[in-house]
């Protein structure tokens, strides 16, 4: 039996363990090798790295992507889509959604692994539909919780609703790192007797169950798991390539890796790992084992926010309080897994709730949006209260928000004008407007200046 390997160093691993701040010129060196490393996968694209590039890097998402692209032309690329929010934090019109999609393909995309925050069918419908009509693979994903109402009963249903949708795969999302071996063992197995389509498990190691998680999960037959190369593996980020493939193979199963190459792969990383260390950009906590998660579950890049947003507020002593309320405001909404956005939204209302001493005295709006609907379907009931509170008798939106949404490629186009170069221009700025205006400037800064340059040498 062959397993296969995603790896996850260029997106998900860059984006726990160092907030999506590596530049392409960092990791540009060893492309030629992961492309010959016998990866099923490499993450690379979507996440937080298109935002990251936009407002910290100066980088141009798309042109990065083609860069890897072109390094990397025997490999299968992957990104992270969330949806009908697509990169963003809120909802997008369909115009925008296949847009997006299609060009994600166009500019070198194989893969688009694509996740609801509420497991919403609804809302992944449409780029699951584009991305099939593009040509690429589409996986869809369940975002992983423990709550009265997650069974496993409701995962398998999940899982076979994006079947008959027409993805390729499946992938279990476990963002925070609290699935344990059992649970992924019987998940993995019941989802392998109900959908024929190949399964594919993502897990961090933040509480340190994430290795022995995927080798449970591979027992039960589990096709694709996610690791990092070793020196960017551990704590929130997924467990490590390399061990996870020596345990396998002495386990039997065939792993399709070039060890040589995967050992080059890492001697480099170290070295970029290295840099991190030393500038303090990585900061070594992230790489522990923290099983306290396992208790509020709260994810390990939630954890962190929680924390500057208290230190900020120089309110860090109530930081246990709002530790024990943030599972209280999820039972409010629902039980909504705490993936993005709804990991933040529901982090914001706990600090709120605690600090202002009263409950619910502020609700913050992005919470008002998501009991009226505008998220989609909440996984539970809401709170009768709550509800009564936000919407004053009415009923919470039944439809699709995104049917309600005006078309946005058109209106964005004219507005930008000649400062958009191209379709992927437009997207960047609907994704994210200041930023996207920001880097355009500077690019043609660079142009003029570049310009200027060739002059003088001619002359
Ligand atoms: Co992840």
């Amino acid at each position: 039996m062959k397993v296969n390997f995603t790896e996850t160093v260029l997106r998900d691993a860059n984006q726990s363990l160092i907030a999506t701040r590596l530049p392409f010129e960092k990791f540009q060196p060893i492309l030629s090798k992961i492309d010959k490393a016998g990866y099923f996968s490499v993450e690379c694209w979507g996440g937080a790295t298109f935002d990251s590039c936009l407002r910290y890097l100066e980088e141009d998402p798309w042109e990065r992507l083609r860069k890897i692209r072109k390094a990397c032309p025997n490999t299968k690329l992957q990104m992270l889509l969330r949806g009908q929010n697509l990169l963003g934090y809120k909802h997008y019109p369909d115009d925008v959604v296949r847009l997006f999609v299609r060009k994600s393909v166009e500019n070198g995309i194989d893969i688009i692994r694509i996740f609801d925050a509420l497991n919403d069918i609804r809302n992944i419908e449409v780029a699951v539909d584009e991305t099939l009509k593009s040509g690429a693979h589409a996986q869809g994903a369940i975002c992983f919780t423990r709550s009265p109402i997650h069974s496993l009963g409701s995962f398998v249903n999940y899982a076979k609703a994006m079947e008959k949708l027409g993805v390729n795969s499946v992938c279990i999302k476990d963002m925070a790192g609290i699935m344990s071996p059992q649970e992924a063992y019987d998940l993995v197995k019941s989802l392998k007797e109900n959908v024929k389509v190949p399964i594919v498990v993502h897990t961090h190691s933040t509480t340190g169950l994430g290795p022995m998680t995927l080798l449970k999960a591979v027992e039960a037959g589990a096709d694709v798991i996610d690791t990092s190369i070793s020196s960017f593996s551990g704590g929130t980020s997924q467990p490590p390539t390399e061990t996870l493939a020596y345990a396998l193979r002495q386990q039997g199963f065939e792993v399709g890796l070039n060890d040589k190459t995967v050992n080059q792969i890492n001697d480099f990383f170290k070295g970029v790992r290295d840099e991190f260390f030393k500038s303090g950009s990585l900061n070594p906590v992230v790489m522990s084992t923290e099983p306290e998660a396992l208790i509020y579950q709260i994810p390990g890049g939630m954890l962190s926010n929680l924390v500057a947003q208290l230190t900020a507020q120089h309110k860090l002593d109530r930081l246990e309080e709002v530790l024990e309320e943030t599972p209280r405001v999820r039972a409010d909404l629902g039980y909504p897994p705490l993936v993005t956005p709804m990991s933040q939204m529901v982090g914001v209302q706990a600090t709120n709730n605690v600090l202002s001493g009263e409950r619910y005295k502020n609700i913050s709006n992005e919470i008002k949006s998501y009991i009226k609907g505008e998220y989609g379907k909440a996984p539970g009931e809401i709170n009768k209260e709550l509800m009564e509170k936000v919407l004053g008798g009415e009923k919470p939106m039944t439809c699709r928000y995104a049917d309600l949404l005006e078309p946005g490629i058109e209106k964005a186009r004219e507005y930008l004008g000649e400062n958009a170069k191209s379709d992927e221009d437009v997207l960047s700025y609907i994704a994210f407007p200041a930023q996207a205006e920001a880097f355009f400037e500077l690019r043609e800064e660079r142009a003029t200046r570049t310009f200027a340059y060739s002059i003088k040498k001619i002359q």
